[in-house]
């Protein structure tokens, strides 16, 4: 069926194509791809600029982001209503230095309350942009902070309460990224939008008017809003020439609620080399990579050994959905400028299970057990500890400066299974074990974000340090987070 087609086909067809959860470990197609006839690959990517600081001062550097609405294209003659962050859809790229103070003005031009959250910035609670720092329409919001830590891929949304997911949706979402001096000299590519690329990877419902279609029903509470069409920095289908050489892509689930399987045309090798936080040890070659809502990677393609014209499709499979043939990387004739890459990358300060002074139990609940009987309407769906978020409660308290060990556990009291995440605010930790297993070598880096699948049990190691105040823990499919499955820590001073 053409795009078009499709699209006229209405909102009742499309929500077919999310519904298979039976193959496949709940991915619809199987690990493996064969050639696609007549897919397009017409569009360049667009690549989110950098953003220009407003003044750069010897004591910090001052950025502006203005929350707006707009209109975009995702089809060819179609508006589509959306938001962004100084522009129509999506926004630009932040890039800040370890060690760099920063300011931001923040204005909110929608007409209904936003936050800026920083997601995997360490930074005070008071400039964490969750829910407790809403920004009300025609006002201003001026956070300022250090940052204080390594390199790293992050991502800036917004997160006011019960409206995460329906921003995000509508466009607001941007790429933060950490440099460091170390970065610069590891030999990996650092040519931004040439060799090195933001890939934001998000998919999408529409209305057969080209309007986006959010929550219709608890339907899309339960499993997420799964779209239909696959949007990369916001366009579909889009192809990039890249150099000859080793070419490094940012990855970015930027999702609502999807769980994303991404692998290469003919089982091109990527090698990881970041997650969430930052460089892992040492490069990982993988053919395929699961990334769920929130979740980053940074990999690396070789495409030194590849004639130039030659193409390779990015695929992803989402789970409960379908294969989508992404994007398309065609080699161009200049050569790049990394050929070959370093062999060792960061050293890991792995924390100790023996530092860790407390440990807590988190149960993703799908159902919890007070919730049995009460059916799908009731209070009980989607909890942690069997609780719904609640502004004006603490669930948990941390002393600053301890170890902790956060034990996450995807449980259920009914029969209804579905995969949840943990995202943590303030820190980053490292996974100590997933059903007693140690991590994949892929995982073993710092991460704030989680895959937790049914009956799973991950162990999350973590340090608490500088700052105390509120911050929030939850899934990060943003339905179930708008839904109330979310929690407070505070982080309090001996
Ligand atoms: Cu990416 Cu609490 O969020
Ligand atoms: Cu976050
Ligand atoms: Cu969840």
């Amino acid at each position: 069926m053409k795009r078009r087609d499709f699209l006229k086909s209405g909102f009742a067809a499309v929500l077919l194509a999310g519904l298979d959860h039976s193959s496949q470990g709940g991915f619809g197609v199987a690990p493996v791809h064969a050639a696609s006839p007549g897919i397009s690959f017409r569009t360049p990517l667009p690549v989110p600029p950098l953003l220009e600081p407003f003044s750069r001062e010897e004591s910090h550097t001052t950025y502006g982001l203005i929350a707006q609405t707009g209109q975009h294209q995702f089809f060819p003659d179609v508006q589509t209503a959306t938001l962004g962050y100084n522009g129509s859809f999506l926004g630009p790229t932040i890039r800040v230095k370890n060690g760099e103070h920063v300011k931001f003005n923040v204005y909110n031009m929608l007409d209904q309350v936003t936050t800026v959250h920083w997601h995997g910035l360490h930074v005070p609670a008071k400039w964490d942009g969750g829910p407790r720092q809403e920004i009300n329409p025609g006002s201003f919001w001026n956070p300022e902070f250090t940052i204080r830590q390594e390199a790293a891929t992050l991502w800036y949304h917004p997160h006011a309460m019960g409206l995460t997911g329906e921003h995000v949706y509508r466009g607001l979402a941007g790429l933060l990224l950490i440099e460091d001096d170390g970065a610069a000299h590891l030999g990996l590519p650092t040519d931004y939008g040439v060799d090195d690329l933001p890939i934001i990877i998000q998919d999408r419902r529409f209305f057969s008017d080209g309007r986006l279609a959010y929550v219709q029903s608890m339907h899309d509470v339960m499993h997420g809003v799964i779209g239909n069409y696959l949007i990369i920095n916001g366009t579909l289908e889009p192809f990039v020439e890249v150099p000859r050489g080793v070419v490094r892509l940012r990855l970015l689930n930027g999702s609502n609620s999807s769980i994303y399987r991404l692998h290469l045309s003919g089982e091109k090798q990527m090698q990881v080399v970041a997650t969430d936080g930052g460089f892992i040890h040492r490069p990982v070659a993988l053919t395929e990579l699961i990334l769920s809502a929130g979740e980053r990677a940074e990999i690396v393609v070789d495409f030194s050994g590849d004639q130039s014209g030659q193409q390779t499709e990015l695929f992803v499979d989402q789970y409960g959905g379908r294969r989508y043939e992404a994007m398309q990387f065609r080699v161009g004739k200049a050569a790049g400028r990394i050929t070959t890459l370093p062999g060792i990358l960061r050293a890991q300060k792995a924390i100790a299970e023996t530092e860790a002074t407390h440990s807590r139990i988190f149960a993703m609940e799908t159902f919890s057990r007070q919730g049995r009987g009460r059916g799908m309407m009731g209070g009980n769906r989607l909890t942690i500890n069997g609780r719904k978020m609640n502004l004006n409660r603490i669930d948990e308290k941390v002393q600053l400066g301890t170890t902790e060990i956060w034990e996450v556990v995807n449980t259920s009291a009914s029969m209804m299974q579905l995969p949840h995440s943990m995202h943590i605010h303030d820190i980053q930790f490292y996974i100590l074990d997933r059903n007693g297993h140690p991590p994949a070598p892929y995982e073993s880096g710092r991460k704030d974000t989680v895959l937790v699948m049914p009956g799973e049990r991950v162990r999350l190691i973590m340090h608490f340090n500088d700052y105390t105040g509120i911050y929030m823990y939850h899934c990060h499919m943003l339905e179930h987070e708008d839904d109330g499955m979310m929690g407070q820590f505070e982080v309090v001073a001996t």
